[in-house]
């Protein structure tokens, strides 16, 4: 632990002085800027329009690691038409590629190399859902630089990634890429991932993305891709913050989404890319398109065919072509017919040409392709065991009955049943890069590893995930009925969630259930390890097993940190970053939602409910469990009345009434009883997690002042109204203690 933790310290040290604008850094982009313009001097048209062109490296699509240069290919580089491949990957092959770039083509422009490296490269972290439950920004800082570390030693210049959209519906599939329903955790996530990533822009850092610019998360009916419609305020104030975080951090580049948004498609809109982007927040780096975003326009109806969905987005703003190929196409023709000017081209070279000099590529373009640092980052002990730490910082208790976890090493004989418990694949979640399941620890491994010769574990898969059959039920029945306690892994496969893979059921899927309730008839306690990428609606499970243990899809060390936690070596502390509904239908259903005029009340009909489920979710934002107990008390304001320039000063006792010591994510909301327009019944705006010794008490102080009570007020500026507040202090969104104070003028 201290080692980890002098680790985390001297990295954040090192990463912090990173992009502070230094007078050498202004004097540094200077250099910059002048190197960029005598490159754009000699350029031909053509070759500007190479450089805004990226392809996919290989037949298809995914990640490649060696597969010999296709002769296309490698024209295209020789006359400068590929600024950058996304999915080549490895030194000696980026290398090969790069070595025709920078000694073939005419101006031996280096190429930039990107790929998906969303939570890990070849060591797999949790995905960012379940990085997200940490709700510790410090934490997925470091995961992010050892992602870089690792990815950065094969070749790898560019992730795209974080993805910060927030989702509201966990219908839709992509809420395991993101950071859940909160724009204030994922704004303190988004930037924490840039931070991670960039780093100092050394050769062990990576540029970072943040996408999908943006609003792609409020698809409608949780559909991917599907269509998104909302007001202006409810982009700026809950969909747009985790961006304007990352811009801030000094996000090299952005990602223009697939999605319209009130009939504007984002790879068409200059709202977006132009007047918000550019204008309100002085991004300097570039945008790229997602995958063919600019020719889908045309399946929007927003572009005729290609070339006039070239036009619109070059014209708007968008820099750089995802595999389109529209730019290369069309762009040529496009100047000549006077629809796109040459110096709006000249504008995005220059942006991407920026990028590419302070990466170093044109003072060493082979600075990211060197096979000894590839053999010497990858997979490191040193990486392995942050990821387990982050995997068991992931984990969200969600039910402990009787104290049955820790699980007491007393039990002789443990049942490890389910589709997941001997998974090596599922663990490594979508978007693994190079992750492989040789690498994965399953549950079942971890267990076994963890118990030695002092436990028999008797294991049985029980069911597939999806499949109806239920001819294992019977082995599964002999292993529980001949152990003393069973340890369920069920949930999702990795395949239900990410790109393109929306549920219209939050159960578990296939005959799960039915094996769980099989089981139960056994009388033995039931803990349920669950595997999933989205909230499920897990009542039976709730209702039923003894303990539940989300562990999200948690990477390499998965079997590891599931038995340091079961065992107790670990004491849970994760949260949930996202509401889990009781079923489907509550959809959507997030804490910050708005009052309404007749707020739900199950004893009153003409309220806002439904018939046929109480009001409150099964698990609520911010919830998880510990092995010990936290006793909240004594909330108590500096001030009830602060005006602007005051700081108000929060303070909470919290004590460890349990029997472990443990962690505890203390958690503060405001609520603005009323304003110009109406505000949600709560609004996360700090927390702080602390370690307390079993019997410890300690005061935590948050710090407020009006500019965290600013939203997008009735004439659309950004900004507070005087009047009262709620606070609300607690172990969850719903489980607080409350006090108020008032904003005056
Ligand atoms: C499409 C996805 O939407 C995006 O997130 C990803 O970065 C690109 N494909 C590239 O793989």
């Amino acid at each position: 632990m201290k080692k980890y933790l002098l680790i985390t310290l001297s990295f954040l040290l090192f990463s912090f002085t990173g992009f502070q604008s230094s007078p050498q850094q202004k004097s540094s982009d200077k250099i910059i800027n002048a190197r960029v313009d005598s490159v754009l001097a000699l350029m031909t048209l053509d070759e500007k329009i190479g450089q805004l062109n990226q392809l996919s490296y290989g037949i298809g699509w995914g990640p490649t690691v060696k597969v010999s240069v296709p002769d296309e290919y490698k024209q295209m580089i020789k006359d400068g038409k590929i600024g950058s491949f996304l999915n080549a990957i490895g030194a000696e092959f980026t290398y090969e590629l790069q070595k025709i770039a920078v000694q073939e083509s005419r101006l031996k422009i280096p190429l930039l190399f990107g790929l998906d490296v969303i939570h890990g490269f070849k060591t797999t972290f949790p995905v960012p859902l379940g990085e997200a439950a940490t709700w510790q920004p410090e934490i997925v800082e470091l995961s992010a630089h050892y992602q870089a570390l690792e990815s950065s030693s094969a070749g790898i210049h560019w992730t795209f990634s974080p993805m910060v959209d927030i989702a509201r519906d966990p219908r839709w599939g992509r809420i395991m890429e993101g950071s859940g329903e909160d724009t204030y955790l994922g704004s303190l996530m988004s930037a924490a991932r840039v931070r991670g990533y960039q780093g100092n822009l050394s050769n062990e850092n990576i540029i970072a993305c943040v996408k999908h610019y943006a609003g792609y998360g409020g698809a409608e009916g949780g559909r991917d891709y599907n269509t998104v419609d909302f007001s202006d305020r409810t982009l700026r104030d809950i969909y747009l913050p985790p961006f304007k975080a990352a811009v801030d951090a000094g996000v090299e580049t952005v990602m223009a989404s697939f999605n319209e948004i009130g009939g504007i498609p984002s790879s068409g809109s200059k709202y977006l890319l132009t007047d918000i982007l550019r204008d309100e927040w002085k991004f300097k780096g570039f945008v790229v398109s997602d995958w063919n975003s600019i020719g889908e326009m045309i399946n929007h109806g927003f572009a005729l065919d290609l070339k006039n969905a070239g036009e619109i987005s070059i014209n708007v703003g968008l820099d750089m072509d995802m595999e389109s190929r529209s730019y290369i196409t069309y762009l040529n023709e496009l100047v000549d017919e006077g629809k796109v000017k040459e110096s709006v081209i000249d504008e995005s070279v220059k942006r991407i040409l920026r990028i590419k000099f302070m990466l170093g590529l044109f003072d060493d373009p082979f600075r990211y392709c060197s096979k000894e640092r590839e053999q010497k980052n990858i997979m490191t002990n040193e990486i392995k065991n942050v990821s387990l730490d982050v995997a068991k910082r992931s984990f969200v208790l969600l039910k402990n009955e009787d104290k049955i976890l820790p699980l007491s090493k007393e039990y002789k004989k443990i049942a490890v049943i389910g589709p997941l418990a001997d998974s090596k694949i599922n663990p490594l979640g979508e978007w693994n890069a190079l992750g492989i399941e040789e690498d994965v620890i399953s549950v079942l491994e971890g267990l076994k590893r963890y118990v030695g010769d002092k436990s028999e574990i008797l294991y049985a898969e029980g069911c597939k995930i999806t499949d109806p059959s239920k001819d294992g039920f019977k082995d599964a029945i002999e292993k529980v009925n001949n152990s003393d306690v069973i340890i369920l892994c069920v949930g999702e496969s990795r395949s239900m969630t990410g790109e393109a893979y929306s549920r219209s059921s939050l159960d578990l899927p296939g005959v799960q259930e039915d094996l769980a309730k099989e089981l139960l008839k056994s009388g033995k306690s039931i803990i349920a390890v669950l595997m999933n990428g989205r909230p499920l609606s897990i009542n039976w499970l709730n209702d039923n097993a003894d303990a539940i243990l989300e562990t999200w899809f948690a990477g390499t060390m998965t079997g590891d940190a599931v038995a340091q936690v079961l065992f107790g070596d670990y004491n849970p502390s994760g949260k949930l970053p996202v509401t889990f509904p009781r079923t489907v239908g509550q959809v959507p259903i997030y804490y910050n939602h708005k009052n309404t005029g007749r707020p739900g009340d199950e004893k009153n009909r003409y309220t806002s409910k439904y018939l046929d489920l109480p009001l409150t979710p099964l698990y609520p934002f911010g919830y998880g469990l510990s092995y010990t107990k936290f006793n909240y008390s004594g909330l108590s304001l500096s001030k009830d009345k602060i005006s602007s320039n005051d700081q108000l000063k929060i303070n909470v006792n919290v004590k460890n009434i349990g029997s472990y010591d443990g962690e505890e994510v203390v958690q503060l909301y405001i609520q603005d009883l009323v304003g110009s327009v109406t505000r949600p019944v709560k609004e996360l705006k700090r927390f702080q997690k602390i370690f307390l010794k079993k019997g410890e008490e300690k005061t935590v102080e948050f710090t407020i002042s009006e500019e965290d009570l600013r939203f997008t007020a009735a004439d659309m500026n950004f900004k507070s109204e005087p009047g009262l507040f709620k606070v609300y202090v607690g172990t969850n969104s719903v489980d607080v203690l409350e006090n108020k104070f008032e904003l005056v003028e």
